[in-house]
């Protein structure tokens, strides 16, 4: 089979060729169009990231069937990324997917995006299949997922207030960085020293236990608080942002390596697969390495592959497609909608 992705749900706009069938699959093409313009205003604006889809969506298009070198003709099917996201974003990729699926006279399938990123990683691993435990950290969500196989998803916890992405973002915004701020985040925190600030591991006690409402789940609003008092109290923030970029760092990455690391004891798993924007950060990476131990393989995703593209959206959409779990020409776009397949694990 072989399938376009479509991904227009923040502030990049991207299409993606892909081929194959079961785990065994081929990225023909995947251009990725970031919008710049949002670093202006500190923060994504949905009306901005809505136009500049607008203009941008068929080109993108044109250029990954022919970086593939195909036409709407050579396709099987056309996948598109329609829920969480922001609506207005959403909608262009949705009404360009059923303009081009209605004149090819091919199928359509709805992708949930987090869905998209859990299947990102296998594009680059192999063995990035389940079983495995999967840490999903992105701009706007945080979860840690038992996955026996795909499509098959069992939520141990979550995120309770801001996810781990936002967290950088707004913890990178108050050290003076650019948005969006985790790789700048991390960037300055090489150059910090792990002793000079120490913030309290949110959500992370001794006397946790398995069956516990906090064993898994996770809170980063105080932490980014925590950053914010010491940015207020310094004298000299220039020399000290490195120092509390680190410590901010150390706190957020210990914590979700040590709750992915409870998840790995009370499922046995050998592998975790990571997902996200934060995914592509190095010193997550380590912590998790460190957490779980040898016999743990992390496999995380190249930055291109971790943050929004259309290649998660054709490969999951790929799942769906085998399964003919087609999308009606109704398909919605809608801004929060709960992942295929998952099911909360019970207490
Ligand atoms: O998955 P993604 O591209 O978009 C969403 O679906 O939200 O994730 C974007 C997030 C942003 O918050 C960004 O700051 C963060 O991923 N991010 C990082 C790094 N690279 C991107 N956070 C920490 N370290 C990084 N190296
Ligand atoms: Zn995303």
């Amino acid at each position: 089979m072989r399938i376009l992705g479509i991904e227009t749900s923040c502030d990049e706009t991207s299409a993606a060729v892909l081929s194959g069938a079961g785990d065994a699959v081929t990225l023909e093409s995947l251009v990725i169009l970031s919008q710049d313009i949002h670093r202006v205003f500190g923060g994504v604006v949905p009306e901005i990231a809505s136009r500049q889809h607008l203009t941008a969506i068929m080109p993108v298009i044109d250029q990954a069937l022919k970086d593939a070198n195909a036409t709407l003709a050579d396709l099987d099917a056309i996948a598109v990324s329609h829920a969480p996201g922001l609506v207005g974003a959403l909608l262009v990729g949705v009404a360009a997917a059923k303009g081009l699926a209605m004149t090819a006279g091919i199928p359509l399938v709805g992708v949930h995006h987090l869905e998209g990123h859990l299947f990102a990683t296998s594009l680059e691993h192999a063995d990035a299949v389940p079983p495995f435990i999967a840490l999903l950290v992105s701009g706007g969500h945080t979860m840690l997922l038992d996955v026996p196989a795909w499509g098959d998803y069992e939520l141990l916890g979550a995120t309770r207030d801001d996810a781990a992405g936002e967290a950088f973002d707004k913890a990178a915004k108050l050290l003076g960085l650019p948005y969006p701020g985790g790789k700048h985040l991390e960037a300055l925190a090489l150059e910090g020293d792990p002793h000079r600030f120490r913030f309290t591991r949110p959500m992370l006690r001794r006397d946790q236990h398995l069956g516990d409402d906090d064993y898994f789940d996770m809170s980063f609003s105080g932490l980014k608080t925590a950053v914010m008092m010491s940015v207020k109290a310094s004298t000299n923030l220039k020399s000290d942002a490195p120092h509390i970029a680190r410590g901010f760092q150390d706190a957020l990455t210990e914590t979700l390596a040590e709750k992915t690391a409870r998840a790995v004891r009370a499922s046995g798993s050998i592998r975790v697969v990571l997902g996200g924007g934060v995914a592509c950060n190095r010193s997550l990476q380590a912590a998790l390495v460190d957490r779980c131990g040898p016999a743990v393989a992390v496999l995380a995703p190249s930055p291109r592959i971790a943050t929004d593209n259309a290649a998660m959206i054709a490969r999951a959409g790929l799942f769906h497609a085998e399964r003919g779990n087609w999308a009606a020409l109704d398909l919605a776009a809608t801004s929060s909608a709960l992942m295929p397949g998952i099911r909360r694990s019970p207490r």
